[in-house]
């Protein structure tokens, strides 16, 4: 049996290909960081340091402005969430090598379904878009940790780890 691969997680280079499409018609245009932030959490499954930096460089603006901004911009989603957010990649790779089973087995443990958080607020699930380590495939993204060649039972234990314990 293949071990599950873990890795801290990384923004890949084709994906900040793409953020700095995005970002950059709007060069010298900071009132139009809402739209590019926006924009951009539709394609990253996380927003990671060298997201944030390929923004500011692309809109020529500091990387603090993009930062605060982004927090600002969570802040107003109301909508609690978990200290543990569980993304699992919704596109195809994923999804043909068995994403299904994977969301099944952890909504039947934590006990809620996509989009939820428990009640304890210890955990999220959400689906996001290709992690980029398709490779790896089926992946999830546990804050910034990456845990792909996934199967319901190495899901399962990945998961009661993080009850069982604080994963850092
Ligand atoms: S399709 Fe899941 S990581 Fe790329």
């Amino acid at each position: 049996m293949m071990k599950e691969a873990f890795t801290n997680y990384k923004t890949p280079s084709s994906q900040l290909v793409k953020v700095a499409e995005i970002a950059a018609p709007y060069r010298d245009r900071p009132e139009m960081l809402m739209k590019v932030v926006t924009q951009v959490q539709k394609i990253v499954p996380a927003f990671t340091d060298s997201v944030a930096a390929v923004i500011a460089r692309e809109m020529n603006i500091s990387q603090t402005q993009v930062y605060s901004f982004v927090t600002f911009y969570a802040m107003l989603s109301v909508k609690p969430r978990g200290k543990y957010i569980v993304r699992m990649c919704k596109s195809a790779p994923c999804h043909v090598l068995g994403a299904k089973e994977i969301v099944r087995e952890m909504e039947s443990l934590l006990g809620i379904k996509m989009g939820e958080t428990t009640e304890d607020r210890r955990f999220t699930l959400e689906y996001c878009p290709c992690l980029g380590i398709c490779d790896i495939s089926p992946a999830i993204m546990i804050n910034d940790k990456t845990y792909g060649n996934l199967t319901a039972e190495s899901v399962r234990s990945v998961i009661k780890r993080y009850i069982r314990e604080d994963v850092e």
